[in-house]
């Protein structure tokens, strides 16, 4: 097992579109494992493959309160979408920072397992926005993209204010 290293906005490479991976092997189970690691370390409750540099169509979910509901979507796509819901969203890659961002209040989900099996999900609430957000990651999508101009603006200057403070 491995922590893997978050990339952070503004950083090119999260917009990156991933591809399907193609055959589930023991290096995507890895590659998964530690996904669920760096997310649990964080913590956080949702990490694509692109925040870790890795530009595969896999994402690593747990909204439990106690790591208990971990979820693996490889290849993951949307068939549906209904309602709307406008939560406070954060990002691994964007830390200190949330806002408000429209999603749909109940998606349904078709993804592979890391066995390769095909399943559909339906989720509502925390976990379609979850969902929504880490999948927006896989088409180069980062949660402030949905923001105005002046607060992206903000955003990036914070970002690479705390940048330099750490660096
Ligand atoms: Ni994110």
């Amino acid at each position: 097992m491995a922590l893997l290293p978050i990339l952070r906005y503004p950083d090119p490479r999260l917009k990156k579109v991933a591809a399907p991976v193609e055959r589930i092997d023991e290096s995507i189970r890895t590659l998964a494992r530690n996904m669920a690691e760096t997310m649990y370390e964080a913590p956080g409750i949702g990490l694509a493959a692109t925040q870790v540099d890795v530009h595969k169509q896999l994402v690593v979910i747990d909204v439990s309160e106690d790591k208990s509901a971990l979820l693996v979507l490889v290849n993951a796509r949307i068939l549906e979408r209904a309602g709307s819901q406008a939560g406070e969203e954060g990002c691994l890659s964007v830390p200190g920072i949330y806002d408000k961002v429209e999603r749909a209040e109940r998606v349904t989900v078709q993804y592979l397992d890391l066995d390769g099996v095909e399943r559909t999900l339906e989720a509502e609430g925390l976990l379609a926005v979850c969902i929504q957000h880490e999948l927006d990651h896989l088409t180069g999508k980062v949660f402030v993209d949905y923001l105005s101009q002046l607060k992206q603006t903000r955003i990036k200057n914070k970002l690479a204010k705390q940048a330099r403070i750490t660096a």
